[in-house]
């Protein structure tokens, strides 16, 4: 018997690429797992294919990860449907080529990849308490060793890279003050790489040159099933339970932006991130 059986794992993004192979190795394993997925289309699909790979072991919720609204519900359902959560594994993350606003006016990839993730942790907290010992899992990236720090100051110009490396350093930051404030809850957080996989990522907001570059370099790359890999490890190794804090890549702790220990940096982060999400709640 499996030491995922009888235990629920809330994956976000999980339709495609890294999140699907995570959702289909965690459903093998035994766990209950809930797809959480923007379009319903794409989510029906995926649960449909998961569900005749694995039978029984999937659900399906349908949030943008973008939408702080959506969110609030999603988080509200997430507590109706299921009382106990073991794993909230935030995978959903997004690549902009061009300055996007998302439904809050918040700049898209801040939006998905930090204030989503910040937010709907926060409106499950009390869940993941009651259900320790808990895990909290970000696919974070390597690219936040090239964020500085400045993703929160305004009159930016631009950049689709440094929007992106920004967005995961602000995962690091979040993981660094939210394991301060859960210490002794029993409940762990904890950032992956997933390695420099071929996936859909930036596919439908980037122009053709990216497109063209990912298709000819996508060979070498690292297969979704391959990249999964160190997301599975850090949800469900029952030797990392009282594990927290750290960020991981190629399934081992590794290190990170030292950045992400910065005390002004991380305050700011906390501040900042309140301040829009309550601007829009
Ligand atoms: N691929 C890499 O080399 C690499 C490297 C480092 C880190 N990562 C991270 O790995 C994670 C998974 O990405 P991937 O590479 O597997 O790319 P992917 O195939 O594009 O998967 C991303 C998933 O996130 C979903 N998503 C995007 N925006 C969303 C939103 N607003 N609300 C809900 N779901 C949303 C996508 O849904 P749709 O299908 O509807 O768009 C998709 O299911 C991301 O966080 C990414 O930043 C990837």
């Amino acid at each position: 018997m499996s030491h995922m059986n009888g235990k629920t794992v809330i994956i976000t993004g999980a339709n495609s690429g890294i999140g699907k192979e995570t959702a289909l190795a965690l459903g093998k394993k035994g766990a209950k797992v809930v797809l959480v997925c923007r379009n319903k289309e794409r989510g029906e699909k995926a649960l449909a294919e998961l569900s005749a790979a694995v039978p029984g072991k999937f659900d399906l919720l349908l949030a943008d990860i973008g939408s702080l609204s959506e969110v609030k519900k999603l988080a509200e359902k997430i507590k109706s449907q299921y009382p106990k959560i073991d794993v909230l594994l935030h995978n959903a993350g997004v690549f902009y080529q061009t300055h996007t606003l998302s439904p809050d006016k918040i700049e898209m990839t801040l939006a998905v990849n930090h204030v989503g993730v910040f937010h709907l942790t926060n409106l499950l907290l009390d869940t993941l308490k009651q259900s320790a010992p808990s895990r909290i899992v970000i696919v974070s990236s390597a690219l936040h060793k090239k964020g500085k720090g400045v993703m929160m100051k305004e009159g930016m110009m631009y950049n689709p890279m440094k929007a992106y490396n920004e967005s995961k350093l602000l995962n690091l930051l979040f993981m660094r003050v939210l394991s301060k404030k859960l210490a002794g809850s029993n409940v762990t957080i904890n950032c992956v790489h997933p390695g420099v996989v071929a996936t859909n990522i930036g596919s439908a907001n980037t122009g053709l040159l990216f497109r063209l570059g990912a298709k000819i370099i996508s060979p070498f790359l690292l297969t979704p099933e391959k990249g999964a890999l160190t997301s599975i490890k850090v949800a469900s190794d029952p030797a990392l339970e009282k594990v927290t804090d750290k960020y991981f890549e190629k399934e081992d702790i590794a290190k990170y932006n030292r950045l992400a220990d910065d005390e002004k940096l991380a305050q700011d982060m906390w501040a900042m991130t309140e301040k829009l999400i309550a601007a829009q709640t």
